[in-house]
């Protein structure tokens, strides 16, 4: 059956029904039997047909049982609750396609993991409402229900702290923005030489529209707001922020930045804490992110508060700096009923760490020890290593079917009750026209969404491909590019002889090349 990600059990029937305006729409669950009426009122005729929602709390949460009656012309999708009946209606969507006729089949459907996450970085380069939402309903059809939203970082700031005006009045703005990684270790990497970002960010009202709209579709949106280190945009701002207090401009630079907030001044915890004050009130889930990536310690090291803040708490070292600066804002979360998470580099403090802090697992070091010690703690992980997900990586390093292959078995996870979920990161640096964005993001995006709804025993690629193939119609329908197959096969360019480390190369320092591809093979696709 063409349906991604693929059902837990699914029996295909002989007979079809026939739906459409005249369907009856009945049963439980009013919001999900609202967007039943909107995508059957799309199509003519169904007279003497129903589709029945019904309530049945054996039915796990999320999933749904889905039954196509031969004799009655009644379809009925059965679940616990409001989000299992909206992704079971998600399914009797993509069934439907374009056509009116649905080629029954008998489904019991549910996830293999609660948190199913996409992100999206809105710092590097700016994302419109309208385009978001557009996500969000693609990420609902494919089930996903972690929007991960990446706000701020060292080339911009993008969400409005009424508290701190400056950071979208300055902190949004860069100079200009890097073209590749060319030079850059002599520190000469081309730019465009254009100023990016004036007025690009979201006002709370934009932010809160897009918490309801993704809320609706049973998403819910995770801020991220990265802390200590990738902070510089906030720094050009309020240079107090930093060790030195110099002043610094936002960051038109790729890469890992030394200059961070200083983890020895109660300013910047008081900064931390009245961001969140402001966001909380937006972003009403359960989670909210606070980086906690890629902090160089070398400013830490010199700074005479820093140091005297090591020494007054009796900490080990720097990393323990970070550590302690991590529980205070989990507390901190944790007062206003949020979970933190922060990337794994936060486990390099574990042996303080609140248990309660989520690792998202995205980069393997030191022989992974630290992951799993947490793991053997029963601290929990979300999965998303970049040699597997990460959706700016080129497919010729990447290809989808790596992607697809992902599994918490693939990581040396046995046990995957301390796997919270897995998520899929969009990086931006060099994404900044939605074209690239969709060509970029969505094959991956609809592979992962297998990947992390159905088990791996029950996954196969060549048969997944074929799904994806099936889909393109309704990506055609809403206006969004698909990359094409050649390419997300990763063997057409360039020549089959170059290594994965030549590949590497030719996209650090031509990031475009990969793209121009798909572009020349979509322009001389007929349809
Ligand atoms: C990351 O890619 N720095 C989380
Ligand atoms: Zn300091």
């Amino acid at each position: 059956m063409n349906i991604i990600p693929k059902p837990l059990h699914c029996v295909v029937k002989e007979h079809t029904i026939k739906l459409g305006k005249a369907t009856k729409i009945s049963g439980d669950f009013e919001q999900t039997k609202k967007f039943a009426k909107d995508i059957l009122g799309n199509i003519d005729g169904g007279e003497g047909s129903e589709l029945r929602f019904l309530t049945d709390e054996k039915v796990p949460h999320e999933g749904y049982v889905f039954i196509c009656d031969k004799n009655s012309k009644v379809l009925t999708i059965s679940a616990s609750g409001e989000a299992g009946a909206f992704y079971g209606l998600m399914t009797l969507k993509q069934l439907l396609g374009n056509d009116d006729i649905i080629h029954c089949a008998d489904i019991q459907d549910s996830p293999k993991y609660a948190y199913r996450g996409f992100m999206l970085d809105s710092a590097r380069h700016f994302w419109s409402v309208e385009k978001i939402k557009q996500i969000l309903d693609i990420m609902a059809n494919l089930k996903m229900n972690i929007f991960h939203w990446h706000l701020t970082d060292d080339q911009g700031w993008r969400a409005e702290i009424k508290k701190y005006p400056l950071l979208t009045e300055k902190g949004c703005i860069r100079k200009d923005t890097p073209l590749s990684l060319k030079g850059y270790v002599q520190k000469k990497e081309p730019h465009d030489g254009v100023e990016y970002g004036k007025g690009l960010f979201y006002s709370q009202e934009e932010m809160k529209d897009i918490v309801a709209y993704a809320k609706e579709r049973h998403i819910e949106v995770v801020p991220e707001v990265d802390m200590p280190g990738h902070m510089v945009a906030a720094i050009s701002c309020y240079p107090n922020l930093s060790c030195d207090e110099k002043p610094a401009e936002v960051s038109n630079r790729w890469g890992v930045m030394d200059n961070i907030c200083c983890c020895g001044k109660e300013d910047v915890y008081n900064f931390a804490k009245d961001i969140i004050d402001e966001l909380c009130e937006i972003f009403t889930g359960r989670f909210f992110h606070i980086g906690g990536d890629e902090v160089p310690k070398s400013r830490w090291e010199k700074c005479p508060r820093c140091q005297a803040k090591i020494k007054e708490l009796g900490l080990k070292n720097e990393n323990a700096l970070q550590g302690y600066f991590n529980n205070e804002i989990a507390k901190y979360l944790k007062s206003k009923g949020k979970r933190m998470i922060g990337w794994n580099e936060v486990l390099d403090a574990q042996d303080i760490m609140d248990n309660d802090i989520v690792a998202q697992w995205w980069v393997k070091r030191k022989g992974d020890k630290n992951e799993f010690a947490w793991m053997e703690k029963g601290g929990k992980l979300i999965l998303s290593m970049s040699s597997y997900v990460y959706m700016d990586h080129p497919y010729n390093v990447r290809p989808l079917s790596k992607t697809y292959s992902l599994s918490a078995e693939k990581l040396g996870v046995m046990n995957d009750s301390n796997i919270f979920g897995m998520e899929i990161p969009q990086w931006t640096e060099y994404i900044s026209k939605e074209q690239k964005l969709d060509m970029l993001t969505f094959a991956r995006l609809i592979a992962f969404a297998e990947v992390c709804w159905t088990d791996s025993s029950k996954r196969n690629y060549k048969d997944f491909e074929g799904r994806l193939e099936n889909m393109r119609d309704y990506f055609k329908t809403i206006k969004c590019n698909v990359c094409p197959q050649k390419i997300y096969r990763g063997k057409v360019y360039p020549k089959k002889y170059f290594t994965n480390a030549l590949r590497w190369n030719l996209w650090r320092i031509c990031p475009n090349y990969e793209f121009d591809e798909m572009l020349k093979m979509q322009n001389t696709q007929k349809n």
